[in-house]
């Protein structure tokens, strides 16, 4: 793994780490996407069916994997770094995890039509911030790096990170 990205619910984890990628010509990996892939159902069913435990049980068997056979960019879901076990594996990788900074505001209004992410349909958009109040300790804590995104496109994130790395 080349770099990894970390963040809450709609910061840009994918959309940016698949163009970092490109630039980089590295392969990308979204871990929600290996989840699915392993459980062979959707985030949303993984948590109706089986609970968020079992969720965050699988989530950090995945980082486990993919941290050890993976090169290239992995997003993270935005609670991968909260875990103390996914926490500490983050912390000893030598890969540079890179944070995406959000305001509030923007959670807000990328997240108000969503549809997909089940702690958005449980907590609604107004829950998500207290969310985020209460993990962003631990998402400073966990990187090596960190980009305000508010005001940058995609574009301009990739290239604020490769300024870093
Ligand atoms: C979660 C974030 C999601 C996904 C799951 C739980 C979270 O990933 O892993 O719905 O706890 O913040 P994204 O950050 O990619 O939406």
């Amino acid at each position: 793994m080349r770099a990894i990205l970390v963040g809450f619910m709609g910061s840009g984890k994918t959309t940016v780490g698949e163009l970092l990628a490109k630039r980089l010509h590295l392969t990308h990996r979204d871990l929600d996407d290996v989840i699915v892939e392993r459980a062979g159902k959707s985030i949303q069913q993984i948590f109706d069916d089986d609970g968020e435990t079992a969720f965050r049980q699988l989530e950090h068997s995945v980082l486990a994997d993919t941290l050890v056979n993976s090169k290239g960019i992995l997003s993270t879901g935005g609670g991968t770094p909260i875990q103390a076990a996914n926490y500490e594996l983050l912390r000893k990788s030598d890969v540079p995890v890179i944070l995406l900074n959000v305001k509030p505001e923007t959670v807000l209004s990328r997240l108000a039509d969503d549809g997909q992410r089940p702690l958005v349909k449980e907590l609604g958009v107004g829950g998500l911030i207290g969310l985020k109040e209460k993990r962003d300790a631990r998402y400073h804590e966990v990187s090596d790096i960190e980009i305000d995104t508010d005001e940058l496109t995609p574009a301009e994130v990739v290239d604020a990170i490769l300024a870093h790395v």
